[in-house]
């Protein structure tokens, strides 16, 4: 990773961030993919850096540039995403901004298939992912991992009951929940989130994503002092 600062609330504190979105192979050239960019994750390791954390940005097929003065892993598939994220699980603090898929298909084709192949009507049949946050989360001896909802639940109160109990069936110390739609939240700039711990929100905060991103960083950085107390 690249050194941090010697200043900051997270001075002397690694940070692993992942953002973007897995993409499941169906053959060598086509995938099942999400519309995530990658920019709130990208805003959030260039927030942790600028607070004097060493950052690594793990990024899934990211959309957005990639901060200066990050270190970038680069991977396209969930189970990619899953050892790269095991292999920083030591890190002070582990976010998962990236938007995984749910699903892969079960029998990847060796070659591409042809509609010929496919026939008129084709099925593919799909297995469920590990869920990473959850995994992260219930790791030994881990720092401080903070989990992300984008959800498109309009009313404010069922939104963050949702988060509420996302939060609590993963194990997470922080959830970060936004509301998304079809212009809202993916590529849009501006943005609100709350964050959440096992008491209730902790954070609010809206504006474009570099400050929210500073905002959710702040409070990250908050938790990490109170941590090593
Ligand atoms: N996540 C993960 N591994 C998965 C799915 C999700 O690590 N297989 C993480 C995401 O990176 C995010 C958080 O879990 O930080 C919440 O993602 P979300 O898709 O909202 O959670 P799911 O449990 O998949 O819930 P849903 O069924 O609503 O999609
Ligand atoms: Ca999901």
């Amino acid at each position: 990773a690249v050194a941090g600062r010697r200043s900051g609330p997270l001075a002397g504190r690694t940070v692993v961030v992942s953002a973007g979105g897995t993409r499941e192979p169906i053959d060598p050239v086509r995938y099942l993919g999400n519309r995530s960019s990658g920019a709130m994750g990208a805003a959030i390791a260039a927030a942790a850096r600028d607070a004097g954390a060493s950052v690594v940005l793990v990024g899934a097929n990211l959309q957005a540039a990639p901060p200066a003065g990050v270190e970038l892993v680069e991977v396209e598939t969930t189970e990619q995403l899953r050892s790269a994220m095991h292999e920083r699980a030591g890190a002070d603090v582990v976010v998962m901004a990236a938007a995984v898929a749910d699903y892969r298909v079960e029998a990847v084709a060796e070659a591409k298939r042809s509609k010929a192949s496919w026939g008129e009507r084709p099925t593919l049949e799909l297995v469920q992912n590990p869920d990473l946050l959850a995994e992260l989360a219930a790791l030994q001896g881990r720092g401080l991992v903070v989990g992300f909802a984008a959800e498109t639940e309009q009313d404010d109160d069922a939104l963050l009951a949702l988060g509420a109990a996302k939060l609590a069936r993963k194990g997470a110390d922080l959830l970060v929940v936004n509301r998304v739609g079809h212009d809202e939240g993916f590529g849009a700039v501006d943005t609100r989130v709350r964050v959440l711990d096992a008491h209730g929100v902790v954070a609010d905060a809206a504006g474009p994503k570099t400050s929210v991103a500073r905002a959710i960083v702040e409070t990250i950085a908050r938790r990490t002092a109170a941590r090593s107390e």
